[in-house]
């Protein structure tokens, strides 16, 4: 294919640079935005008298079947073809004749690609959204069927203080959807249109930029031609959100498999979500949550290449942008393949109550509540503190736990101690009286649920 820029140069591209430079290979994906994209332009072209009526018809209908075929799985992609904007062009020109020369008047590559990549932001956001939507809803259908279900919670991962299974769910909602919040901002951020910026500088035809805008159903339109081209923070944003999602997932992942293992025990994955082994006959691998955490590495990847590839160019397009589209695309093919895989392992994940409540029973899991319940009777906390280690030493040394110390013992330790100890020291009294706002005590929980719920069905 001759090409669209030929008429400066004495020879053709030299193969080695043609196949080089070529973006068609990962920018075809951009092909609905193009053509969606050229006939708002071409609409608006006509609407203003730039071009004739009947060219921007033609255009405009070419442009149709073009999509219609690419629908169908019925268009040939050019691989020759130096990237999506020239194919499409080309293959216009080719079927309408000189009208389809008309089309990129008043335009740019530059400003063409940005549109495109802006379009398709947009879609990729609202799709990861709709994701996370639905692992959102399934957490809060797990956090409520789980709001009593008594575990440890850790820091260091140690044991530390008794909560809920549904209190640890809703503290990854909290997580996702503070995403669904990043997402929603990438959107916004792409929801610019930049088309009427042409290379760098604007053009001089009389565009009706808000009219195009208005077409493709963007908010504003981008305010200074130069930015309009350079621009590719939006995508940056997409990424950055889509590392933080990836961040918490791995984290989550993590957890699901310190939980599947023999030690834990507290997770059985569903036998559809996991996988063998082709030696050891008795393995159950945490494929989905292992490989959800090492694909977190390759979006990191993404984000660091294109914050690298941005970082010192100077204004406004260099090619160097080009490259802004695998890093967007892979980063985006990754969140649409983990997040559902993840979501339905979790669904069909089942998980022990009575080991998470025995596990929870171990390792001094109520030791703060002992203090607390000193600190009750008037003693001061950090007395209170060093009386409940003290017992923890001597029940380690003896292979006991806190509930089963005598009252003679506890008295020994501090004559504050009554018998209502034992009951405020059981796990169930550890959970369900801290139910200050941000709690884990059930009825905290279930009231948080609820809170999320109505911030759901208001971001659906
Ligand atoms: N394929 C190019 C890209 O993805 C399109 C813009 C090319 N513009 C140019 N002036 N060569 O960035």
């Amino acid at each position: 294919m001759t090409k669209l820029w030929a008429g400066r140069f004495a020879k053709p591209t030299d193969a080695l640079l043609d196949d080089f430079q070529s973006s068609i290979p990962f920018d075809q994906r951009l092909l609905r935005c193009d053509v969606t994209g050229s006939i708002a332009h071409a609409t608006m072209l006509g609407e203003q008298g730039i071009i004739s009526d009947e060219d921007a018809e033609k255009i405009v209908a070419g442009l149709k079947e073009i999509l219609a075929q690419y629908d169908a799985g019925q268009l040939e992609i050019d691989m020759g073809a130096e990237d999506v904007h020239m194919f499409v062009e080309a293959l216009l020109t080719e079927r309408i004749g000189d009208a389809g020369k008309r089309l990129h008047t008043g335009r740019s590559r530059n400003d063409q690609v940005a549109l495109d990549v802006r379009m398709y932001a947009r879609e990729a956001c609202t799709t990861v959204k709709g994701l996370l939507l639905k692992l959102l809803n399934l957490l809060a259908d797990l956090a409520e069927d789980h709001s009593q279900t008594i575990m440890a919670g850790y820091t260091h991962l140690q044991k530390a203080q008794p909560v809920t299974l549904g209190f640890h769910l809703m503290a990854y909602f909290q997580m996702f959807k503070r995403d669904v919040v990043r997402f929603e901002h990438a959107f916004e951020a792409a929801d610019v249109m930049p088309l009427g910026s042409g290379a760098l500088a604007g053009t001089t035809y009389p565009l009706n930029r808000a009219r195009v805008a208005e077409i493709l159903d963007f908010s504003e339109v981008t305010d200074n031609a130069m930015d309009g081209v350079s621009d590719r923070d939006f995508l940056l944003d997409f990424l950055s959100a889509a590392s933080i999602l990836m961040m918490h997932l791995s984290r989550f992942c993590e957890e699901l498999i310190l939980w599947s293992s023999t030690e834990f025990g507290t997770a059985i994955m569903d036998d559809g979500f996991a996988t063998g082994s082709s030696i050891m006959p008795q393995k159950k691998n945490p494929d989905a949550c292992e490989l959800t955490r090492g694909k977190t590495g390759r979006v990191y990847g993404d984000l660091m290449g294109l914050l690298t590839v941005m970082k010192g160019l100077p204004l406004a397009y260099n090619k160097d942008m080009q490259e802004d589209k695998e890093a967007f695309f892979d980063a985006y093919d990754t969140i649409v393949k983990c997040l559902p895989t993840f979501t339905e392992m979790l669904r069909t994940t089942n998980f022990r109550k009575d080991k998470l409540y025995e596990s929870a029973g171990l390792g001094f899991t109520n030791a703060t509540d002992l203090a607390d319940y000193l600190v009750g009777k008037g003693v001061p906390f950090r007395d209170a503190h060093h009386v409940s280690g003290s017992l923890v030493g001597k029940c380690v040394r003896e292979n006991r736990a806190l509930v089963d110390l005598t009252l003679d013992e506890l008295k020994a330790a501090h004559p504050a101690f009554e018998e209502d100890i034992y009951t405020a020291i059981s796990l169930e009294s550890c959970v369900n009286r801290r139910k200050l706002i941000g709690g884990p005590a059930p009825e905290t929980v279930l009231n948080s649920i609820r809170r999320s719920r109505v911030w759901l069905a208001a971001h659906e």
